[in-house]
């Protein structure tokens, strides 16, 4: 195992299997400073908790350290409060406020059929043929869209996800930004002429005295993040589980029990989430897990390791469908923690069912290709079939 400082998430034997290695870092030093990332590492659920659950002492919004943030990066996602508590309620409101039960419903349709034609085909992606278009059936559903195209919208929104990665390849950063304005272009055009019922048309009802304030540019922003980043989220989340499915296939059989559908979904995040990790930055000078932080330092907050410690989770490398409590940190804590979280549940639930409902069993069929980013844990390529070819699931 790696001494901490030479710790390299995009390593491909780490990409492969991070939570050995992220157990040792947290053996060795659960807060470790890694010199080449330049930021504290935190591994313990206890540690990472913390920093999520103290806005005051913990900053997203690099502003407050004096930096300058891009108009564009202003949303929910990168502000503190007040301004991402008023931004936050006005789309937690509007989210309460949709028909889940109606978007799983349709959802769960639609991946019947498209599962009914994939029974023919000898191979095929999972991430191309039910990750992605599940993912953007339930994200446009909610928000109350047109649905974009398939691979033009993937192809812009993996340029946002690899951007997150712009701390360790600064090459990243540029693309990224690109891609943010163009989608940026998008939403405008969706807040201007959209009046289907769903989230967006809640939003814009409810934000109507907001036109032309700053407010008014993180609300835009903001429903940016909820598409695409709602969208590459699932994405991977779909990935990642269906991944897990193939290799263990005795758990979706016992999912067949209604009772173990929910808790299931929630231990399937824990066990291998899609958000690895997130990061804030110290407001003053501070201790934490008997290491000085100084004011101004960027804490990286390893929710993937955090989601195996023992000391919070026993035997975290089981999948326990019944695990309760449950308080893994996939969906993040406290301030920022998701605003998708329901939606996001109800998405995987409707996999799990359509799953179970389809006549045929899902095999892996072939080597999965991990994407090599470190933000978000997901697969490129993901070959399946429904056909008698199959072979048990490989890592
Ligand atoms: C399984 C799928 C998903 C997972 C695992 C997930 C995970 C997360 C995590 C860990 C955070 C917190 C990041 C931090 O603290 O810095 C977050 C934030 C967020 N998520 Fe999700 N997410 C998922 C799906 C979604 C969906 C479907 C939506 C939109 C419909 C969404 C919208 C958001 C937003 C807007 C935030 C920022 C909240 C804030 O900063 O106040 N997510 N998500």
């Amino acid at each position: 195992m790696p001494h901490p400082a030479r710790y390299d998430p995009l390593d491909p034997a780490t990409l492969a299997h991070p939570y050995p290695v992220l157990a040792a870092l947290r053996a060795a030093e659960p807060v470790s400073w890694h010199e080449s990332m330049h930021c504290w590492l935190l591994t313990g659920y206890a540690d990472c908790v913390a920093v999520l659950r103290d806005h005051e002492l913990f900053a997203r919004d690099r502003r407050r350290l004096g930096a300058e943030v891009p108009q564009p990066s202003l949303s929910v996602q990168s502000l503190d409060p007040p301004d991402q508590a008023e931004v936050r309620s006005l789309f937690m409101n509007a989210l309460n406020a949709q028909d889940l039960p109606g978007i799983q419903g349709r959802a769960e349709q639609r991946l019947a059929h498209w599962l009914d034609g994939l029974d023919a085909r000898p191979r095929f992606d999972v991430m191309a043929e039910i990750a992605v278009p599940l993912s953007l059936a339930v994200i446009s559903d909610l928000l109350g869209v047109e649905e974009p195209d398939h691979s033009s919208f993937a192809q812009v929104s993996d340029a946002v996800m690899r951007s997150m990665d712009g701390g360790l390849d600064p090459s990243l950063v540029e693309p990224g930004r690109l891609a943010r304005q163009q989608l940026s272009e998008l939403v405008a055009s969706w807040f201007r002429t959209s009046g289907r019922p769903g989230l967006l048309t809640h939003v814009r009802d409810h934000a109507a005295g907001q036109r032309d304030t700053g407010l008014d540019l993180f609300i835009r922003n903001t429903a940016r993040v909820m598409f695409q980043g709602g969208y590459s989220t699932m994405v991977a989340a779909i990935g990642n589980v269906v991944h897990t499915l193939l290799t263990r296939p005795d758990v979706l059989e016992r999912m067949r029990d209604p009772r173990l559908l929910q808790t299931g979904v929630d231990e399937l995040v824990r066990f291998d989430g899609p958000v690895q990790g997130t990061s804030r930055i110290a407001t003053r000078a501070c201790e934490l897990g008997g290491r000085k932080i100084d004011a101004g330092q960027t804490v990286t907050v390893l929710l993937a390791a955090a989601n195996h410690d023992p000391v919070q989770f026993t035997e975290p490398g089981r999948l326990l469908l019944d695990r309760s409590p449950n308080r893994h940190l996939g969906f993040g804590w406290g301030t920022h923690s998701c605003i998708g979280t329901t939606a996001a549940q109800m998405a995987l639930r409707a996999l799990v069912r359509g799953l179970l409902a389809h006549p045929a069993p899902l095999r892996a069929a072939g080597a999965a290709v991990r994407r090599r980013t470190a933000t978000m844990r997901a697969f490129d390529v993901l070959p399946a079939t429904f056909g008698p070819g199959g072979t048990a699931g490989r890592r």
